[in-house]
């Protein structure tokens, strides 16, 4: 006979032995989601006797959080803005960080009312652009991504989050040119930025289970943005804002590769921990 609370004792031992560092939240937040109930319930009932089909589930998931797979892929969602995202093993998990490029947007557009035409390059879950389009209540807008898996998952959270009707997504590699998709207001990317090789420095939860083709991006890590912004011509209205996520570090170069392209009103924004993570411009 095995109870939640047993369950739980375990569990967290064996997520500190497999070097978990929010061992008891993980627990928790699995036995929740595989018991279907709220997180709070697993400490409120910790004597509710387990089925053992229940049991042998829950210690399933566990065993995926000891191999290192991310909490988030096992639940297979993740909180952005306050919004659900589903999330797949072709998507990048949405990072709190990304939510600074969220911020540097509505700073530089504060009419929620706009009638914004808005294009995410990579835009993986679509969470970028779903929680502009859920700000922006007149914005429409399209995400692209080279990954057909990410893209369905894009459209699974469109019409999960009621945005279907202003989101479109399409498959499209930014390496062979932008299709003609006419002109935007606001285009955003947070395309892949780590150097290749950084892989070793990375926490097995990323190294093992992220697309690397989300991830790594070249040498230096700025391939991506050289070619991003070798195609934007012909998809900016006048003034359009064009607003990048960035590594540790790279904010300066992105800078001067906009500058270069001839790009004004160059600013960046920086993430709770005071990094640079998004550099922004306006083409005009
Ligand atoms: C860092 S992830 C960002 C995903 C999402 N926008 C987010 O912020 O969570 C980069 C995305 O770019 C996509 N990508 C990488 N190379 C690409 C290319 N050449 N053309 C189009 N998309 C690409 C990847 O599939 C991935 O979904």
């Amino acid at each position: 006979m095995t109870t939640v609370g047993d369950l739980l004792i375990d569990s967290v031992a064996a997520l500190s032995k497999a070097g978990v560092k929010e061992a008891r939240l993980d627990a928790r937040l699995i036995i929740a989601h595989a018991l279907n109930i709220t997180p709070e319930k697993v400490f409120g009932y910790p004597e509710k006797v387990l089925e053992t089909g229940e049991r042998d589930y829950i210690l399933s998931l566990i065993t995926r959080r000891v191999e290192r797979e991310p909490l988030a892929l096992i639940i297979g969602e993740k909180e952005f803005w306050s919004l659900r995202f589903v999330i797949s093993p072709a998507t990048l998990i949405p990072r709190p960080d990304s939510e600074t490029l969220i911020e540097a947007v509505l700073a530089a557009y504060p009419d929620k009312k706009a009638n914004l035409r808005i294009l995410d390059l990579g835009t993986g879950s679509g969470c970028l652009l779903l929680t502009l389009l859920h700000e922006y209540e007149n914005a429409t807008g399209i995400g692209t991504d080279f990954s057909s898996e990410a893209l369905a998952v894009a459209r699974l959270n469109g019409r999960n989050l009621d945005l279907s009707l202003r989101a479109g997504f399409v498959l499209a590699d930014w390496n062979d040119g932008i299709a003609d998709f006419g002109a935007f207001d606001i285009i955003i990317s947070n395309p892949p930025y780590i150097p290749d090789g950084e892989e070793s420095e990375l926490q097995p939860e990323v190294a093992l289970y992220e697309p690397h083709s989300a991830l790594f991006a070249g040498i230096d890590g700025l391939q991506y943005y050289r070619a991003i912004l070798s195609v934007l011509s012909g998809l900016a209205n006048t003034g359009c804002g064009i607003f990048f996520e960035v590594g540790i570090n790279q904010g300066e170069a992105v800078a001067r590769m906009m500058e270069k392209a001839g790009m004004s009103d160059i600013t960046s924004r920086s993430d709770l921990a005071g990094i640079k993570r998004c550099v922004s411009g306006k083409i005009l």
